[in-house]
């Protein structure tokens, strides 16, 4: 099985809600979508942890479909702080099985691996939280354990990146809830997630963990605890590639995709 990991395209169709998201991420995205598709052996999905749009607009995601329409395999998003749910509901539900209610929560096959999709988005705000809802339907889906792999999708990592300023902005609601869930089950558990706009990769609660970067802007790294402002830098955009056995065994590849030419 493969599964490619992309993350905070920030795409917008008339002008960026944020400063730091260059102005050609919508051609910058092409490419990364041309180097997907024609990625061989064929990827089997390829999942998208957020921040799919800058501002959350019908057009916006017009514009986003339009830029994914050359990939012929399944595409697995879930909202990111700049995204809009009921935009992003209206745009992706003929494709993706969205629980009914508030959040955008679903579960999907692929092949031989489950994949939890989970809404972690406070409209409004940087911060993600988990609602209690959500919690509930994920403990529900991993009280049946498969034997099989599965696959978690949320854009705010519950894992820190060691970036204190970024960490303090991320999951602020259900991490140890979700912590305990994790703790608890015993069969194959990968979590991927964005927002932080560097790739990283940890081991958290006994799953493996890893944070997709973003072609829209790139976080310098500093682990310097008491440093609030981080710079951002420019370098080749990589993008994750998971290559994962039935029983769990898997091999992560980056692949490296130049964003100025
Ligand atoms: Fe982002």
């Amino acid at each position: 099985m493969l599964i490619a990991h992309i993350s905070d395209f920030h795409v917008f169709a008339d002008r960026p809600e944020t400063k730091q998201v260059r102005l050609d991420i919508a051609e910058v995205a092409r490419r990364v979508v041309e180097d997907l598709a024609s990625f061989a052996p064929a990827l089997d999905a390829i999942a998208f942890t957020g921040d799919l749009t800058d501002g959350g607009s019908a057009e916006d995601y017009a514009l986003l479909k339009e830029i994914l329409s050359p990939l012929q395999v399944p595409v697995l998003v879930v909202p990111g702080n700049h995204d809009k749910r009921q935009a992003l509901r209206a745009a992706f539900s003929d494709k993706l099985p969205f629980e009914k209610g508030d959040f955008l929560n679903y579960e999907s096959r692929v092949g031989n691996l489950r994949v939890l999709a989970l809404d972690t988005l406070i409209e409004g705000r940087g911060e993600g939280a988990l609602a209690p809802e959500s919690l509930n339907w994920l403990a529900g889906k991993l009280a049946h354990a498969t034997s099989e792999p599965t696959v978690i999708l949320l854009h705010h990592p519950p894992f820190p990146s060691g970036m204190a300023s970024l960490d303090n902005a991320s999951l602020v609601a259900g991490r140890e809830e979700l912590a305990a869930m994790l703790r608890a089950y015993t069969n194959p558990l990968f979590v991927l997630a964005g927002h932080i706009h560097r790739p990283y990769q940890a081991s958290w609660r006994g799953a493996y963990c890893a944070v997709g970067g973003s072609p829209a802007f790139q976080v310098a790294l500093d682990l310097a605890a008491d440093r609030h402002e981080l710079a951002c830098i420019s370098q080749p955009y990589a993008y994750y590639v998971y290559r994962i056995g039935r029983d769990g065994e898997f091999t992560v590849h980056s692949r490296l995709v130049p964003l100025d030419r």
